[in-house]
């Protein structure tokens, strides 16, 4: 099964694919894991994306296909993959039917107050990646991933300034991907407000 996952920042995209990941057996491709791993990595990506991502803007078009490109065509994901972040426009969209069949596109619906109440609470962990919320799913021990031991910490573009800015360009760029998809009948719309557990 080769599913996108759709939805604004913060509508629990990346907490939703681990689960689903396991479950489905299918291998969880995130976009923005992949420029944060280049980030601490400090690789030439890493370098070329870190302001425009701690802005809460866009990596530009061509980038963005060409490595989401070059990860669909390794073995893993020949026949399934859950692909959460991409594509976030219209022309990424269309690269996209030229390099794999999609089967779904499942579309996170949630409000901007649960967005924005989820993102200033959120604590990633800086080796697994793993998505704790200071709230919702708070780890035992402050500072530290339940998980792997990692060190927690809060994403530059969890600040207010830059959440606001994910979600014009949301509202702008991505959210007519939903019409997009829906016109070729491959969307399936889940209301995402609910508690993790209640949603899968
Ligand atoms: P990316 O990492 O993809 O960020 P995003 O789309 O803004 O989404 P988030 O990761 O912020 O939210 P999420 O939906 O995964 O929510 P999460 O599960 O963490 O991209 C980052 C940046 O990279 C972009 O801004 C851009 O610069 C660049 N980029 C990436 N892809 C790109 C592309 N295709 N083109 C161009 N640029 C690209 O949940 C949030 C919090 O809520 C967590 O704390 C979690 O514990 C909690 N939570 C989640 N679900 C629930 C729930 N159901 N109930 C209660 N709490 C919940
Ligand atoms: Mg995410």
């Amino acid at each position: 099964m080769k599913l996108v996952f759709l939805g604004p920042p913060g509508a629990g995209k990346g907490t939703l694919a681990v689960k689903a990941t396991v479950l489905l057996k299918a291998p969880h491709i995130s976009t923005g894991n992949i420029f944060r791993e280049a980030i601490a990595a400090g690789s030439p990506l890493g370098v070329k994306v870190k302001a425009i991502i701690d802005a809460g803007k866009l990596v530009d078009d061509g980038t963005t296909i060409e490595l989401t490109r070059e990860r669909l065509g390794q073995g893993d994901v020949k026949d399934s993959f859950i692909l959460d972040g991409f594509p976030r426009t219209i022309a990424q969209a269309e690269a996209l039917a030229g390099f794999s069949n999609i089967d779904r596109v499942i579309n996170f619906d949630v409000p901007d107050s649960v967005v924005i109440e989820r993102l200033s609470g959120r604590l990633v962990c800086r080796k697994c990646g793993f998505n704790w919320h200071k709230t919702f799913n708070p780890p035992e021990k402050a500072g530290v991933c339940g998980k792997c031991g990692g060190e927690i910490y809060t994403r530059e573009d969890d600040r207010a300034e830059a959440v606001k800015k994910r979600l014009d360009i949301y509202r702008e760029q991505t959210a007519p991907l939903i019409g997009y998809y829906r016109e070729k009948g491959l969307l399936t719309d889940i209301d995402a407000r609910p508690q993790v557990d209640a949603i899968l």
